[in-house]
């Protein structure tokens, strides 16, 4: 090697290693630099840890001021309960749900990140609106690909993020074209998009050559109705589709799963709620609809008390600072930080549920009952949001799609109770939830007799 290659080589590298740690530096002052100025902060937990739960818990009951949870991709702010009114209700332009998916589910290539509040307002007000109606045309809504797509693609992202969480932010842009899981929501993106595309083309040609054609009540009309021009694009109605999915099915899923769990290993509960959804039947001719599905306070309690004792997350209200957050008793949480609060722990706080760890069925139509004033009634439904009950989170962000869960939860569950009957398999009693880092999932490995009722 001659003299001037070894130049050569040594400037190239050292241009090459400028550069690197030139990208570094500013990717590191972007995401990382708020880790510096939390270090002041207690440490909650410790990083590597499975899962917070226990920590999460002793916070709720023990820590008045901020603490730093380690997870694993970076450091997360912890916010006393007492600050869940005043920081639920702050706009999104303040405390950010669209930048908080965004850095930490890397909403750009994994399609875990919030594009924009019109998928929002679309379940907000018109699917409960309509809660009878399906989200896509029936065609659609029976095709085994399509239903496939949306079941797997919440799995296999969440897949996704994990690959990502193994290498360097800045490297997302080149890597999440390569790890597996990545390419497989590629794909599943592509697909969902060419399935949606003839059935906007056919609308598209009738709303412009059919002036009596009314657009159907459903999702992709609903979606163009409050994104305009930009509705009819495939790939921004399969990304919101996607989305949609991802917040409905697995969620809802959990929920019935762990609602049946606690129904089988109730004694009685099975009977009671049979009778009442058979007598709501009869009242209403033999039809349900919103006003009898909302009569049934039996199935509201048992399954807000499912959701109690079994939330399908230790924390809520996931959220990142855009400014510095005073605190009203005057702590900051810095600009560009991650932050939370503890939920399934404020779900058992005795100050507010008697015998907090027992499931009892009827614990909420005895509180609905014990209120003087009917208008207070409201607080103890399922789908009543508050700090004691964050299931589906509260505030600016609460769920929109409670309502329409609620619904669909009391039809599923009282069809599956007129049809059958359940039981665990002897010896074998309702089993623990599973915890991961921050999530609570249903053990859906456990076996569950079924028979046809005679
Ligand atoms: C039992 C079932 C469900 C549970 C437990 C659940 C839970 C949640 C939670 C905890 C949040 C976050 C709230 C926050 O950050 O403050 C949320 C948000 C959301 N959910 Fe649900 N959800 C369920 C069903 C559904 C359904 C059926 C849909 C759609 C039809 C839906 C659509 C959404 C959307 C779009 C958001 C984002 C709202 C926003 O950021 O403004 N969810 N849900
Ligand atoms: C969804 O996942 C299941 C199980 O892994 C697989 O058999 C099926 O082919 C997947 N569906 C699609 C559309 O990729």
């Amino acid at each position: 090697m001659s003299q001037l290659d070894v130049a050569t080589l040594f400037t190239a590298n050292i241009i090459r290693a400028l550069l690197v740690a030139g990208v570094v530096a500013l990717v590191w002052g972007r995401f990382s630099g708020h880790g510096l100025k939390l270090s002041h902060l207690p440490l909650l937990g410790q990083k590597g840890q499975a899962n917070f739960y226990k920590a999460l818990e002793d916070a709720y009951y023990n820590c008045k001021s901020l603490r730093r949870i380690p997870m694993r991709r970076h450091d997360i702010v912890w916010v006393p309960p007492k600050f869940i009114s005043e920081v639920s209700a702050l706009p999104e332009s303040k405390v950010s749900v669209a930048l908080d998916s965004a850095t930490r589910f890397h909403g750009k290539y994994t399609g875990l990140g919030i594009i924009d509040f019109h998928f929002v307002d679309v379940i907000r007000i018109h699917v409960t609106r309509n809660l009878a109606k399906m989200f896509v045309p029936e065609d659609l809504a029976k095709n085994s690909v399509w239903v496939d797509l949306m079941i797997n693609y919440t799995v296999v992202s969440m897949q996704a993020v994990e690959e990502l969480h193994s290498y360097p932010m800045w490297t997302h842009p080149v890597v999440a074209r390569f790890l597996p899981k990545c390419r497989v929501i590629t794909d599943y993106r592509r697909r969902a998009r060419d399935l949606l595309r003839p059935i906007l083309e056919e609308r598209r040609r009738l709303v412009d050559t059919d002036p009596t054609f009314v657009m159907p009540p459903d999702t992709l009309s609903w979606i163009i109705k409050e994104k305009g021009e930009g509705g009819w694009d495939p790939d921004y109605q399969a990304r919101v589709q996607i989305l949609i999915g991802v917040g409905s099915i697995h969620t809802t899923t959990n929920a019935l799963s762990n609602t049946l769990f606690d129904i089988i290993s109730t004694p009685g509960v099975t009977d009671e709620l049979r009778t009442e959804y058979i007598d709501t039947l009869a009242a209403n001719g033999g039809k349900m609809n919103k006003i009898a599905l909302n009569s049934l306070v039996k199935f509201d309690s048992v399954m807000r008390e499912s959701q109690r004792l079994n939330p399908s997350h230790a924390i809520a209200i996931g959220r990142m600072t855009t400014a510095d957050l005073k605190l009203s008793d005057g702590e900051v949480v810095p600009r560009n930080t991650h932050f939370l609060f503890s939920s399934a722990a404020a779900n058992k706080d005795p100050s507010v549920y008697a015998s907090p760890d027992v499931f009892d069925p009827w614990r909420f139509v005895k509180l609905r009952e014990a209120e003087t004033n009917k208008a207070d009634e409201g607080k103890w439904q399922f789908v009543a949001t508050g700090p004691n009950s964050l299931g589906f989170g509260h505030g600016t962000h609460a769920c929109p799609g409670r309502f329409f869960a609620s619904n669909e939860m009391r039809l599923i569950l009282g069809n599956l109770l007129l049809r059958y009957e359940f039981k665990f398999g002897d010896g074998i009693g309702r089993p623990r939830s599973l915890l991961g880092e921050t999530t609570i999932l249903p053990d859906t490995k456990t076996k569950v007799l079924i028979k046809s009722c005679k």
